[in-house]
């Protein structure tokens, strides 16, 4: 009371382009939006709604990043519209918003996300013990706390979007299911009353986990910090190591197991073991293997994914447990900086032109 409000800052226009069009194909529309203090890029959406775009699609619900909504690419980086500040930018820069690029395209901003529901449904439920009503469960704090980080996903599917093994192969979508259910099979895994013992097992059979070259650009997008990565993947990817290689744990898991459901039958032919394990953790084909070598394709050069060597036995060295950047670069490459700037986007989506070996 008694002070005066500070003027409010006059808004400076800013250039905007903003990819228009449906599944039969489109293009960026240039916009000039006046762009306001503290504003966030759902905002500049919102007002080209407002103003010389009416018909643009784009979803969203909360403006606070906690309904996972608006995720879109802007100036080529996975994120959510309405946690990205127009700060962010120069103020001579374009903002390029881009759908996300995994996904169909419905409309605009628009795309068709059910590939994730799929894989959800996918997903073994959680199995309490069938001798304990609900409310009679009892766990330790520490039990708790492991998975509440990632019960902190708000599904945007940022993850799903950035990761390479499907971003451009349509052809693994079958196969995998992506960082999003990587971290529910991993915190099931970790659940003290899940009564499923094997999670893991499913995870690398079932869930394409194998596929997985642990470049962490999934950890690098997820706006809820999630270390998809380093807490999920990894250990997953170990314990599974450690069931296959180790033939302790092998045998105790082939004896006690006896009578549980067993999603995967460990093959005893080395020349299998080989073919299957042809790099860390990877199972999937020559075909698979040579299309994952392509890599990402970002409309400029960029460092390709190569899985770590292994010996003979298929183990990978020690240092590769030791060394500080574990498997491949990040596809994005170490020296690329964001935002990306506007001339180096492919934003040809979602038909993209082809790739040359
Ligand atoms: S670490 Fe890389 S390959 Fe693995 S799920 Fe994440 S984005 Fe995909
Ligand atoms: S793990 Fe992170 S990036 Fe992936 S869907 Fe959940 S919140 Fe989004
Ligand atoms: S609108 Fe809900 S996360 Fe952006």
């Amino acid at each position: 009371m008694g002070t005066q409000d500070a003027p409010a800052k006059a808004g400076t226009t800013r250039h905007f382009r903003v990819w228009r069009g449906d599944e039969t194909g489109g293009d960026l529309t240039d916009y000039q939006v006046q762009v306001n203090e503290g504003e966030v890029v759902l905002d500049v959406i919102h007002r080209l709604q407002a103003t010389e775009a009416p018909d643009l699609a784009c979803r969203w619900n909360c403006k606070a990043g906690k309904c996972g909504s608006c995720s879109m690419e802007i100036n080529g980086m996975p994120r959510l519209g309405c946690m990205t500040r127009m700060s962010t930018f120069d103020e001579a820069e374009t903002v390029t918003i881009t759908p996300l690029r995994t996904f169909p395209v419905i409309r605009d901003l628009v795309t068709d996300v059910s590939f994730n529901y799929e894989k959800a449904r996918e997903t073994p439920a959680f199995a309490p013990p069938t001798d304990l009503a609900p409310g009679e469960y009892r766990m330790q704090q520490l039990d708790v706390e492991r998975s509440q980080e990632f019960r902190k996903c708000i599904e945007c599917f940022l993850c799903q979007n950035t990761c390479h093994v499907v971003r451009d192969h349509e052809e693994n979508k079958p196969a995998f299911s992506g960082p999003r259910y990587f971290i529910r099979a991993a915190e099931l895994d970790m659940h003290p009353l899940d009564t499923k013992t094997d999670r893991k097992e499913y995870a690398q059979a079932s869930q394409g986990l194998g596929y997985c070259n642990i470049t962490k650009c999934c950890t690098e997008v997820c706006p809820e910090h999630i270390k998809i990565t380093d807490n999920a993947i990894i250990p997953m990817k170990e314990r599974v190591v450690d069931r296959r290689y180790d033939p302790l744990v092998w045998l105790g898991s082939k004896i006690f197991r006896r009578g549980q459901s067993e999603v995967e039958q460990t093959p005893h032919d080395p020349d299998q073991i080989n073919a299957a394990h042809s790099h860390a953790g990877g199972s999937h084909g020559a075909t698979a293997e040579a299309e994952a070598e392509r890599g990402v394709h970002w409309g400029r050069q960029v460092p390709q994914p190569q899985a770590p060597a292994v010996d003979s036995r298929g183990r990978l060295p020690i240092s590769e447990f030791t060394f500080d950047k574990p498997a491949a670069p990040s596809p994005f490459g170490d020296d690329v900086t964001f935002p990306i700037p506007a001339q180096d986007l492919n934003y040809a989506h979602p038909k993209q032109p082809e790739q040359k070996d």
